[in-house]
């Protein structure tokens, strides 16, 4: 049998820091188990920065003023306490990924450089070029080489191994096999990303963000918080929904309708461009909807007027993907762009070092909430995010696993996971994996997307019902074991129609609008009501059960949110 003292699955930023960090100080037995190779991860698609205030640019800034922007940010729904020491955490963090490596941009005084992002008061995101994601990810992924950190490379989990109380281990298979193992560990980090690809066409996300690990913690009982806040990013390329960095907004891009107006001076007079990512989506969707917008409902960034050398030098990746994606160059012309299904607030319930209600298991990142990000992130927020929280994580995690023995794993350990295979090769329906895939985006996009009503809602629930049924008619046509994506596919369609229901359930049921759920039924937000957390956990009778949990507010009341 495989055994580790922590098991950390998912090798993005969160993942990869927490390995590090538990193996760092106890010279424990870690390892990473992951379904991609650790640096096709999707932290490495974080382009524009990361915040901290460490006033390089400013020096006025301060982590309170990064603490206030989060909270405003997050439409209050934020634990304040957990935002509180997330920013108070990033100084030492960021300089911390500088120390291993990491090659941040510079000021001309050597200092890490910063440069401004949406509803941030201050230019506080760290940034080297449009790659910030991709450079902590090499760096994290070195360090882990460096330090020892055992990985398993192209490996898939299944499902938590525990007694209800403490962590047992993992089942997972190996992806070049398909053979099925048990792997005993005393403690277990979700840390599998975001379940963007819920929205399958419409997304920035990587195929690989099917919310792997959330869907594994529901599975196992645990509570997931807020799941249905996604965010969309205002600038996806038109076609392809791919990221363009709120940076190419903070080098001085701005925003153009389609009559080439720049309307964001409608809706964020003082921000502008640089307004939080759901008020500027919103924006980008009203214009569209009230024939504003260009021939295919896109409106335009224009960064024209940056000039060839500074996008070459700040935004070269985002002229490479405008070149490969859209066909169009961006030092002539406009990026045809529309918002994009980008970040998952909601994830895996936690407190402030990521553990959950089962004593060995933690989930960091994207798909754990804290809640530091509430009904609407940040830009820079996230890759911050990853680093706090992985770290606390594995610091946790490390402690932890010092001070207990390993847990027996039962005979049935294997069961779940193999009787889930089973039925999978076995069946002998007519669905397919793509058709299914297809129409739950299209269902998510449309009606639970940037703009969301009650009708559109209740229907949603439906239709992914109808879907998850759909889904017990599926045939993998593939029967073999090596390297059968057929069948990864569609243990990825599993995980992603199980969050699905509960991100179009929650938002049903939350008669108000907050952050990036907007309800048009319920324009209003409504603190007396709904200043509180949505917790989903997985009934007995398989059906997902909805209660409630109080915000920590600390130390901003809640206010009207102008930008
Ligand atoms: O726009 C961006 O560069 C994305 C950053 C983020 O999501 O934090």
């Amino acid at each position: 049998m495989l055994t580790y003292d922590i098991l950390i699955v998912g090798s993005g930023g969160a993942g990869l820091y927490a390995a590090l960090e538990s193996r760092l100080q106890e010279k424990l037995q870690v390892a990473v188990l992951t379904k991609v190779y650790p640096t096709r991860s999707h932290t490495g698609a974080a382009q524009g920065g990361v915040n901290a205030a460490l006033g390089n640019y400013d020096p006025t800034d301060s982590w309170e003023q990064h603490w206030f922007d989060t909270v405003k940010g997050s439409d209050y729904l934020a634990d304040q306490d957990a935002a509180e020491m997330m920013c108070r955490e990033a100084p030492t963090v960021v300089r911390e990924m500088e120390h291993w490596g990491a090659p941040f941009y510079r000021t001309d005084e050597g200092k890490i450089a910063q440069r401004p992002f949406g509803g941030a008061s201050k230019p506080r995101a760290c940034y080297a070029a449009d790659k910030v994601g991709h450079i902590m990810l090499h760096t994290l992924y070195e360090q882990g080489l460096r330090h020892g950190v055992d990985y398993f490379n192209e490996w898939f989990a299944l499902n938590l191994v525990h007694d209800g109380q403490r962590c047992i281990g993992i089942n997972a298979f190996s992806i070049r096999t398909g053979r099925i193992y048990t792997i005993q560990a005393k403690a277990v980090i979700l840390a599998t990303g975001g379940h963007g690809r819920t929205y399958w066409t419409r997304t920035s996300n990587a195929y690989g963000n099917t919310g792997d690990g959330s869907a594994i913690a529901y599975r196992a009982g645990l509570p997931l918080k807020d799941m249905e806040f996604i965010q969309f990013h205002p600038t996806g390329l038109r076609r392809s929904g791919i990221l363009v960095t709120e940076g190419a907004r903070g080098e001085g891009g701005y925003l153009l309708n389609g009559e080439g107006e720049r309307f964001m001076q409608r809706y964020a007079p003082d921000k502008m461009e640089l307004g939080p990512r759901d008020l500027v989506s919103r924006a980008i969707e009203t214009e569209v909807r009230e024939g504003r917008g260009g021939p295919d409902d896109e409106v335009f960034l224009d960064i024209t007027h940056l000039g060839p050398e500074r996008i070459q030098e700040r935004l070269p990746q985002i002229r490479q993907l405008c070149i490969e994606f859209e066909g169009m160059d961006p030092f002539e012309e406009p990026i045809p762009i529309k918002p994009t299904a980008h970040y998952s607030m909601g994830g895996v319930h936690t407190d402030i070092n990521g553990l959950t209600s089962i004593d060995g298991v933690y989930a960091a990142g994207e798909s754990g909430c804290v809640s530091v990000h509430g009904a609407n992130r940040l830009g820079g927020n996230s890759l911050l995010d990853i680093l706090v929280f992985g770290r606390r994580a594995g610091q946790h995690a490390m402690q932890y696993a010092s001070s207990v023995e390993f847990a027996e794993v039962p005979d049935s350990a294997l069961t779940e996971a193999e009787t889930c295979i089973k039925e999978l090769m076995e069946g002998d329906g007519k669905e397919t994996v793509a058709s299914i895939r297809q129409d739950l985006g299209r269902v998510m996009a449309d009606k639970a997307g940037i703009y969301r009503d009650g009708k559109g809602l209740a229907e949603a629930v439906n239709d992914i019902e109808e879907l998850q049924h759909r889904y017990k008619r599926l045939a993998v046509k593939d029967r073999n074991t090596v390297f059968n994506t057929d069948m990864l596919a569609a243990l990825e369609l599993r995980n992603m129609l199980a969050l699905a229901e509960l991100i179009a359930l929650g938002a049903l049921q939350r008669t108000e609008s907050r952050g990036a759920h907007s309800r048009e039924d319920y324009p209003e937000r409504d603190d007396q009501n709904w200043l509180k957390h949505t917790m989903a956990t997985l009934g007995a009778d398989g059906r997902p059960n909805i209660s409630y949990e109080s915000v920590a507010i600390t130390k901003f009341k809640p206010e009207a949110r102008t930008y």
